[in-house]
């Protein structure tokens, strides 16, 4: 029978009591575990080649910018310590073609906007999508052929086209999320062959076939079309993983690796956390994670209807996929979040 009174004085077998590392703000945050920096954070932005500032509907808060309003936009972001930006175009239907030629164009909107932004602002690093979606007249990052089958080899021709062109209006990485095979290793070897043995490459290494992208296709207008007449594929589960698999992620990754890639990337982040752990403990590049419009519309929506607290659930939603072990993220939250840290 015990002596102690436990309510009063504590049980003597309880040696450990983890609530004592818990006590003050003081001893958390020397027993902190993970940390989000905004040095970790990607901004993701939307440009059109109209002359306004547009909000975009389909992603409150998120705004299809001008190359004025960017240009604006980036500095801004800059001086909260956002850094780095990737710049997705909504391109006109009338430049769109069943090849996409728009996407290699140098003096199109990415590689006009690339220039502007490292005009005004050397030290934002600037990131490129590289993939035919917005410049795909069937709305897939491939070339269709006629009979459905999304090409590989002739599509990896053109993003090689289209990420040299980027490099050569100064993008400091591009970024495949196209998901064909080999381009990792060919767009290396176009980008060294040309004198860009400097420009990173950013792979999107575990690409899933989400339905959280559908925001995003609202707010580019690329979303696969299906009024051609010939057979297009309605999604894009030929060339993006299956949801359901983590091996095949460790297979996408050996083979980025090998062909060059600087930076891996799992997309989506929230629902793929066991996909960037499962990354992080099988390579030693460093590791991205993107948390997409639809993850951004799920906590947007439900604090603008007043049913979450939208800083501490965008922090912690940050938290988990650093924790995960991600160490870069590219969120729309990014400005937001620089101005809360
Ligand atoms: C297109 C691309 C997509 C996203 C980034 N690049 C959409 C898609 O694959 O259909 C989605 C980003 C988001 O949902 O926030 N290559």
């Amino acid at each position: 029978m015990s002596t102690f009174d436990l309510a009063a004085g504590g049980d003597p077998d309880l040696i450990s009591r983890p609530r004592r590392n818990r006590q003050s703000p003081a001893i958390r945050s020397m027993c902190r575990e993970t940390r989000l920096g905004v040095g970790q954070l990607i901004y993701p932005m939307f440009l059109h080649a109209e002359g306004d500032d547009v909000p975009i509907a389909s992603m409150p808060g998120q705004t299809r910018w001008s190359l004025e309003g960017l240009v604006a936009e980036v500095k801004r972001v800059y001086e909260l310590g956002i850094d780095k930006v990737v710049v997705f175009p909504k391109v006109d239907e009338a430049l769109k073609t069943r090849t996409g030629e728009e996407a290699f164009n140098i003096d199109g909107l990415i590689p006009q906007a690339i220039r502007r932004i490292k005009d005004a602002s050397p030290d934002t690093c600037v990131i490129t999508d590289i993939a035919l979606d917005p410049y795909n007249s069937d709305g897939h990052d491939g070339i269709v052929a006629d009979s459905g089958e999304i090409l590989n080899d002739e599509t990896v021709g053109v993003l090689c086209e289209q990420a040299l062109a980027h490099a050569r209006a100064g993008a400091d990485i591009v970024a495949p999320s196209d998901m064909m095979d080999g381009r990792v290793g060919s767009i290396r070897a176009v980008l060294d062959q040309e004198g860009f043995s400097q420009t990173l490459i950013m792979a999107y290494t575990a690409k899933y076939a989400s339905a959280y992208y559908g925001p995003f296709r609202g707010a580019l207008d690329s979303a696969p079309s299906v009024s051609s007449g010939r057979p297009i594929p309605k999604d894009k589960s030929t060339y993006q993983m299956d949801p359901a698999n983590v091996r095949e992620a460790l297979r996408e990754l050996e083979l980025d690796e090998g062909e060059g890639a600087d930076i891996v990337m799992v997309k989506p982040a929230g629902p793929y956390l066991d996909v960037i752990r499962a990354l992080r403990e099988a390579t030693n590049l460093p590791v991205a994670a993107y948390q997409v419009s639809g993850e951004y519309l799920m906590i947007k929506s439900a604090a603008d209807a007043g049913w979450l607290d939208e800083k501490r659930v965008v922090l912690e939603s940050l938290l988990g996929i650093r924790r995960a072990g991600a160490d870069v993220i590219l969120t729309y939250f990014a400005p937001q979040v620089a101005e809360w840290l």
